[in-house]
């Protein structure tokens, strides 16, 4: 492990800013790992690979660090779940795993990569699905903009399969089936392939409905089967539809030896909007899809002193030199983000571990440093900074672009290094 200050492009060392980035680097050292890079190794191998989603945690990491921090049996948390790559690696790590997020297909993704299910079962349902679909009455579902974003014909197609998939008794096959469905809506819909945010494609997709459905079924249940055959779960995950930020949290006190998470990277309308993302698939399975209105960052706070980060404040000047409302909505986010911070931090054993794997983002030309902004807070709910590590994000499903001065049609490249954050509690 190589120690680095500036000669990795961590920080644009700019005109207005570069005093204060080196004093950044001088204060913290950070340390760029190349062996947390995995690679050639996609983020999300094997049952991961189940539904994609937004910024997923590279398997291999977030494997690698329950391991260092955390023992056998010991309760894992992450209250930013996403599609539970987390959950996962804690299931067959042989660690109890708790887990939150907003976003109710983040919840079934989750509980679908960590329910394993005889692979006879879901070959027999998928063969009923098949054999019954072209008797099904559909039954379609009335939502806005459902005519814009599919065709007639695949109203009908995904409304008789959402039918069949009602009919299933076993829950677990259900959700199994749901989460395929799920993947199959945003290839048959009229949306851009690849693209997080919700844009219409020219050209109508060609693929048939139950076909796709039924190559991604195989698809799934071969990653399932292939999954726990090799890796045992010893501890049901317990998944749950919590808001992080407002909710009760559902934990005893001192009862989580290990935090890893990783939080969204800014609000939702600037970064990853992680419910719209999901939007056309929670239409159609008829569930709440109002996430990003709930998400951290997405209610205006003015800026005030109540965060304890002096670098954020040092930052948020920058920012409000280029335009006071950008570093409002910067200083909203972080805000949040101390608050579940302070919600949860008595959920950690003394002497229990805090991984925070975050990305700095540039606003306004200024990279916001987010893991050093982590440490101070962290550091005032009396927990101490153990190390931060950086990795490539290269190989994670990230848009390349984003829109960082939220300007319609100004894009900049999006993040290239992530920062792995680990801190203990002390008191
Ligand atoms: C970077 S993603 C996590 C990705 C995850 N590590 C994975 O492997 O899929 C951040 C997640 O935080 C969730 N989120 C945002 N605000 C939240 C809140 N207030 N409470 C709980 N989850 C929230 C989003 O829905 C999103 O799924």
């Amino acid at each position: 492990m190589e120690e680095v200050y500036s000669d990795i492009g961590l920080f644009d060392l700019k005109s207005s800013n570069e005093l204060l980035t080196h004093d950044l680097l001088q204060r913290k050292v950070v340390n760029r790992d190349e062996s947390l890079d995995f690679g050639g190794i996609r983020a999300g191998e094997g049952v991961n690979s189940i539904h994609a989603y937004p910024a997923m945690f590279h398997s291999r990491l977030v494997r690698q660090l329950i391991g260092s921090y955390s023992a056998e049996s010991d309760y894992v948390l992450d209250p930013f779940m996403g599609s539970g790559v987390s959950a996962v690696e804690s299931g067959v790590m042989g660690r109890k795993f708790v887990g939150f997020d907003i976003n109710p297909l983040a919840v079934l993704i989750a509980k679908v990569r960590t329910t394993p299910i005889k692979k006879d079962i879901l070959f027999n349902t998928l063969e009923n699905i098949n054999r019954q679909y072209y008797d099904v009455m559909p039954n379609p579902p009335v939502f806005p903009n459902i005519n814009f974003w599919f065709t007639p014909e695949r109203i009908m197609s995904i409304s008789k399969i959402i039918t069949l998939i009602d009919s299933i008794d076993d829950e677990d096959v259900q959700r199994f089936y749901k989460v395929t469905l799920s993947e199959t809506i945003r290839a048959v819909s009229q949306t851009k392939p690849n693209e997080f945010k919700l844009v219409r494609r020219k050209k109508p997709c060609q693929l048939d409905t139950i076909k796709l459905f039924t190559i991604n079924s195989f698809k799934n249940i071969k990653f399932l089967d292939d999954y726990y055959k090799l890796n045992k779960i010893t501890h049901d995950p317990d998944i749950q539809l919590v808001n992080t930020l407002t909710d009760d949290i559902p934990l005893e006190d001192n009862s989580i030896s290990l935090l890893i998470t990783s939080p969204p990277y800014g609000d939702s309308q600037t970064t990853v909007a992680y419910g719209q993302f999901s939007r056309l698939s929670l239409q159609w399975l008829n569930l709440p899809y109002d996430s990003d209105k709930k998400s951290l960052g997405c209610k205006r706070i003015t800026i005030n002193s109540g965060v304890s980060s002096p670098t954020l404040y040092m930052i948020l000047s920058l920012v409000s030199k280029q335009d006071l409302n950008r570093s409002m909505h910067v200083f909203s986010f972080y805000y949040d983000i101390f608050q579940c911070m302070k919600r949860i931090i008595s959920k950690i054993k003394i002497g229990g571990y805090i991984v925070f794997v975050v990305g700095n983002r540039t606003v306004k030309g200024t990279q916001l440093p987010t893991d050093i902004i982590c440490v101070e807070m962290l550091g005032s709910l009396g927990c101490s900074h153990m190390e931060t590590r950086v990795r490539l994000i290269g190989n994670k499903r990230m848009p390349s672009k984003n829109s960082p001065t939220n300007i319609t049609g100004e894009k900049a490249p999006t993040m290239k290094y992530e920062y792995v954050v680990v801190c203990k509690r002390n008191r």
